[in-house]
């Protein structure tokens, strides 16, 4: 009786075709994986350098399990802050450009603990309607007021922050959108935050080792600077974990209020060092050139399909729509030899199902080009726009 109310809730989330099932992959993140004894292109990877199976990469993190073992054993504050972790956030902090920089368990985590750390009660948030749901439950956490403007709107950020009498402001977005693929118009925003007092903090968790001239992201992409630069290890620099990047000040507040770090581990020592092999590949490597001249080829592939493409960087979603067709598109590419998600509410909002797919640095011409004949043939089958 106590728990009926599960099996009711269980057919709602079913009955609105929201019901998540796991897929389960029988090879490493590569641009081929084994499902189910066959071979896909794999067009659903945040793996996006390629680097979590980088020679350099994967002996690092032997390497660091063979010097510390598998696990911290402990949070950063009582006996889990090893040299290595120290090693790292310089490493951070020396290609971001910053200061100082802080690990965090995820870039979830990290999003939560500075939020809730940085803002409180009477203070004011305004965030992106398309930002990171993280990022939505980092500023349900602080309790602060938050107000969601248009995606990208400027003008109606810059309205919010006229009106407001708060005297701590903080402007949250996203570098790139994850589900979209686009950039923020971070000069703009800057501009606007100076103008009115307000802290800008970016998400790069898709842009890290990808956007700029030193590939740290969007605000490298521009050359502006931002007070809070977030991001996740788990994307392109082949790992797992969050941090924030910003000036000492910043960092050293956060190790004493971000309660995400207070209390709780910090990732295993194997992830470190994968990170920091990571970041030096990118920089000495420059994996990047190949990702973008891959993202090129296929763009261009599929606006001359009729796709119509906003998409700016290696993140390419086909617009579906109902939740049900995007499923079924999801189904019919994955029959033809190519994996990738169908992306629904509450994802993505209500009526705008998608297949996101993304592009990886070590995509071959011939991944590519299956990747390509697969979205065709399902463009005809469901008369895809
Ligand atoms: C924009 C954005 N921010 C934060 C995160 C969270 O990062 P992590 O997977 O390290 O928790 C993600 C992960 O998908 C993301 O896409």
């Amino acid at each position: 009786m106590r728990m009926d109310w599960l099996t009711h809730e269980l057919e709602e989330i079913k009955n609105q075709g929201l019901y998540r099932k796991l897929k389960t992959i029988d090879s490493g993140q590569t641009p081929r994986i084994m499902k189910d004894g066959r071979e896909l292109v794999n067009l659903s990877s945040n793996n996006y350098l390629g680097l979590t199976i980088h020679p350099k990469v994967k002996r690092s993190a032997i390497d660091a399990i063979e010097k510390y073992g598998t696990s911290a054993g402990s949070a950063r504050l009582i006996s889990g802050n090893f040299d290595l972790y120290n090693h790292l956030e310089k490493k951070i902090a020396q290609f971001k450009g910053t200061e100082a920089a802080i690990v965090f368990g995820t870039g979830y985590m990290a999003n939560l603990g500075v939020i809730s750390a940085i803002t409180t009660r009477g203070d004011l948030i305004i965030s992106d309607e398309l930002n990171h749901a993280s990022i939505i439950d980092g500023c349900r956490l602080s309790r602060a007021e938050v107000k969601v403007y248009s995606h990208k709107d400027t003008s109606c950020l810059g309205k919010i922050l006229s009106e407001s009498k708060c005297n701590k402001k903080l402007i949250i977005t996203d570098g790139v959108f994850s589900m979209d693929g686009d950039i923020a118009p971070l000069p703009e925003i800057v501009e606007i935050a100076h103008e009115y007092d307000a802290m800008v903090m970016v998400d790069e968790a898709h842009a890290t080792g990808i956007l700029g001239k030193h590939c740290r992201g969007t605000a490298d992409h521009f050359n502006v600077e931002v007070d809070i630069n977030m991001g996740t290890l788990s994307k392109a620099l082949a790992s797992f974990g969050g941090y924030i990047a910003g000036s000492s000040e910043l960092i050293d507040y956060l190790r004493n209020r971000a309660r995400s770090f207070i209390f709780s581990s910090t990732p295993p020592p194997p992830a470190a060092a994968a990170a920091i092999a990571a970041i030096e590949v990118i920089e000495k490597e420059k994996p990047t050139k190949q990702l973008w001249k891959n993202v090129e080829i296929y763009k261009k592939a599929l606006i001359e399909m009729g796709f119509s493409i906003s998409s700016q960087t290696q993140i390419i979603p086909l617009l579906i729509g109902d939740t049900q067709k995007t499923l079924e598109v999801a189904d019919e590419l994955e029959r033809l030899g190519v994996y990738t998600i169908g992306i629904r509410p509450p994802t993505v909002p209500k009526g705008q199902g998608r297949i996101r797919t993304s592009l990886m640095a070590t995509h071959s011409q011939k991944d590519i080009e299956k990747g390509l004949d697969a979205i065709r043939a399902v463009k005809e089958k469901f008369n895809l726009m």
